[in-house]
Order: C-alpha cells, then structure tokens, then sequence
C-alpha cells in the first residue's frame, strides 16, 4: 500500500514537473543509463540493390540504400515479395556461412542510437504496427533522458541467430557500447530487451562476457516478454509458411524466405526439459513430431538445406544458463497461443494447420516465457518474475501496466 502510494506520488510530480516544461526532474539519467536491445523483425533494415535478375518483373533491379523493413509500400502486393526475396539468406553448406542474395547489400543503421527499434517504419510514425519501442523510449525521454546518450539501442539483421551474430562481430560491438556508457556515467547499464532480445541477450551475459565484466558493467536486466525456449509459430514457418507475423498479424514473408532465416530455426521450440520428446508439436499425415525430431519433420516437408543449418545453432538452443545478474523477467499472458499444430492429409504441407493453444502472449507459449523462473535456485543475484494479463506480445511495449512496473524496477 505504502509502495503504491509513493508511485502516485512521484507519477504526479513527474507529470507536473513536464507539463511546466524544461525543468529538470526528479530523475537522473546518468545514474541510471538504459541500453535497449529488440527482437526479431524489431530493428530497421536498409537495403541497396544491384541485381541482375529479379523473380518479378515489378521489382527493381538496382537502387540507392531504402529501408526494407519495414516500410509499408514493402509490404503491398508485389513489391512485398521483392523485400522477401531481397531478404532471403543464401546458406554455404562447405563454409557453413550465410550470405545475402548476390547483387544485395543489407545494413543496420544507428548503432547506439534508437532511431532503428522506435518505429519500423521512418515515415509512416502513426500507423500502430510500425511503433515499436517507441513509447518507452518517448516515456524515458519525457523524464529527462536523452536518445543516443543516457538511452540507446543495440540494433541487429535479425535474420541472424546468436551464433551468426556473434561471428559477424555484433556482439563485440555490444560489449564495446556498454563500456562506453558506463565511462560516460560513471553507472552500470539496465538492458532492456524484448522479444528474441531475450536469447540474443542471454547469450551475451553467458558465453560472451565474464562474470567480473557483469559485475561492474550490468546493473539489472529486464526482459519483455523473452522467448526463451521457442515459439510453435516458427515451426509453422518452415511447415506451411502460412504463419502469423510475430510483428504483423498477418503473413509476411514466403516460407522460401523464412526458411532461410536463421532465426526461424533458432525460435524452434528447444528439446530439453520444457519440450521433452513425449510432447508432440506437429501431427501430419508423415508422422508425429516433437522438439526431438526437426530433422526427420524437415526431411519430410521437403526442407533439405535445414537439417545442416539447424545443426548449426541447436546445442545454442536447448540451455538456459543462469545470466548471474539483477533480473526481471516480465511477460504477457491471457491470450490463446500456439502450442500443437494438427495437419490434414489434404494438401501437405501446403495448407494451415488447425492448432492447439496454450495461455501465453500469443506468440510465446507460457511454458517459453516462464524458464527464467529456474534462474532464481541457480543464481545468487534476485529474480523477479511478473506476468500481465491479457497483454500481447508486441504489445508488451506499450502497455502502461509493463511501463510503470519498469518505472518501479529503475526509480524505486
Ligand atoms: C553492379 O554490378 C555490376 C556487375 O554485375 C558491376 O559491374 C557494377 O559496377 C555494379 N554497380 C555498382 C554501383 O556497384
Ligand atoms: C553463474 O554463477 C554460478 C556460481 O554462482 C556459476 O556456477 C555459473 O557458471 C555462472 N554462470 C555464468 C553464465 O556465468
Ligand atoms: C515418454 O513416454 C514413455 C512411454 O510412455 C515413457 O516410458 C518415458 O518415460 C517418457 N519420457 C519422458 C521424458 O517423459
Ligand atoms: C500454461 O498454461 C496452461 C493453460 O493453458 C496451464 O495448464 C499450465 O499450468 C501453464 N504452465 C505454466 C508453466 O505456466
């Protein structure tokens, strides 16, 4: 009682304090710098084009550097399958890398500023699915935090899985921006992330850097809504191609391009404890499925470049080491949410699944978003976790429940 009424206390002055404009508030950024760090589909991309063949005769050949994604002229008919083909990831068996469709060069922009995560789209700042974290940093920033100083983010080709990022020199990037924040406050760093920010954050706090290096440089982590061990929908990716945008709701790219994604494999439901080998997630007329048995069910989707690639991130997958700092882990429930797809005789693998549902975020089954609550027995730093209901997965980053709980977390 006495906590919320100190809240209300300080949400009212906050609010006063910038209605009378410019007055420096009871905030201060500097003790508290934040680094954000978005999911999959959650930072723009910028493409230049130099091609000499297209798959539609509607889509440029060549053009100067424009945002891919997400830009909402990219996403009608068919310039929508131009960016999906722009996108699309070639995969060398031989040296196990990935590259971009030759004639296309792919850029993430703003590393260390939020222009990349605020909205998808530059131009278009009012349609709701191009804001993403948009309202948080804009909450920040009305209490006095400055873009690209006390808050930044860490953008990324989310087509690339830890592994893939680690090896193209993000991460290195990533530990290089904090240290700078840090000399520059003289504060260890909150990070916030969301989405497939989760995994790709934990990775870093457990294979990249070492506990010293936590220890002075991390002050808390908080994660939205993290998809911690995977996300049914991506298998329906590689399966039927027909999913929902994690993003979008509504589908976006080919399943030829999501297949290609390294990501996509990566946001594979886990074997391991959460998804053991009795808990079948695809029932199709070849068989039945569970987290143990992606190589046979890509086999028999006709998925022939996936067994190599999936080989190559899912010892990255099945663990969830303890990060050893200050957590939250805030996340949605109450909303039905994929958990076991039922595929009919007719027509496979080409048409969609009836699907099975679970509580959870829509996107993150409950089972997924839950695994840091096993971090409390293996770590001695605190673990908090708070679920909302019913919140969205996106929408996770603009509720006002989520934002005050963070207010909490960083003020309090
Ligand atoms: C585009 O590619 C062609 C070869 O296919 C090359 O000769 C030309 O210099 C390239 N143009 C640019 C602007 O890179
Ligand atoms: C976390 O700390 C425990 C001991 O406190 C240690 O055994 C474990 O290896 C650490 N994990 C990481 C990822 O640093
Ligand atoms: C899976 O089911 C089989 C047969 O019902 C059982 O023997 C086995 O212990 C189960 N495995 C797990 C991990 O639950
Ligand atoms: C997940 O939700 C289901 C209901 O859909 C419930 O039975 C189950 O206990 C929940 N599991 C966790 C770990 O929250």
């Amino acid at each position: 009682m006495r906590r919320g009424f100190k809240r209300a206390t300080i949400v009212t002055f906050l609010a006063f304090l910038t209605w009378s404009g410019g007055v420096s508030l009871a905030v201060n950024p500097s003790d508290n710098p934040i680094l954000i760090i978005p999911g999959i589909m959650g930072s723009q991309l910028w493409a230049r084009l130099n091609r000499t063949s297209v798959n539609h005769p509607q889509c440029s050949k060549t053009s100067d550097w424009y945002n891919i994604w997400l830009s909402l002229e990219q996403l009608v008919y068919p310039v929508e399958e131009c960016a999906s083909d722009n996108l699309m990831f070639n995969y060398n068996p031989d040296t196990k890398q990935y590259s971009n469709v030759e004639g296309v060069d792919i850029q993430v922009r703003d590393f260390g500023g939020t222009s990349s995560v605020e909205f998808l789209d530059p131009s278009l700042h009012i349609l709701e699915p191009a804001s993403y974290f948009h309202d948080i940093i804009q909450h920040f920033v009305s209490m006095g935090y400055t873009r690209g100083e006390t808050i930044r983010a860490a953008p990324f080709d989310w087509r690339y899985a830890a592994v893939g990022l680690e090896s193209n020199g993000y991460y290195a990037k990533l530990k290089d921006l904090i240290e700078e924040m840090y000399t520059s406050y003289n504060n260890p760093v909150t990070i916030i992330v969301h989405s497939m920010g989760g995994p790709v954050s934990l990775y870093f706090l457990t294979q990249v850097v070492s506990q010293d290096w936590k220890d002075t440089y991390i002050k808390q982590y908080i994660t939205l809504s993290a998809v911690w061990a995977g996300s049914v929908k991506s298998a329906r990716s590689i399966i039927s191609g027909d999913n929902e945008g994690i993003i979008l709701d509504r589908p976006i790219w080919g399943r030829e391009s999501q297949r290609t994604f390294q990501t996509t494999l990566w946001l594979l439901p886990p074997a391991g404890d959460v998804w053991g080998p009795n808990n079948t997630i695809v029932y199709a007329p070849t068989g039945e499925y569970s987290a143990y048995d992606y190589e046979r069910l890509m086999a028999d989707v006709g998925y022939t470049n996936g067994p190599a690639m999936y080989r190559l991130i899912k010892d990255k997958t099945s663990e969830f080491p303890a990060p050893n700092v200050t957590t939250y882990c805030f996340y949605g429930l109450g909303k039905e949410t994929p958990y076991k797809l039922h595929y009919d005789p007719d027509n496979f693998p080409n048409s969609p699944p009836k699907v099975t549902t679970i509580d959870g975020d829509g996107t993150v089954p409950n089972i997924s978003l839950t695994v840091c609550g096993r971090w409390s027995k293996q770590q001695v730093h605190p673990v908090t976790l708070r679920s909302f209901s019913p919140v969205e997965h996106v929408h996770m980053l603009r509720n006002d429940g989520v934002i005050s709980a963070i207010d909490e977390v960083m003020f309090n």
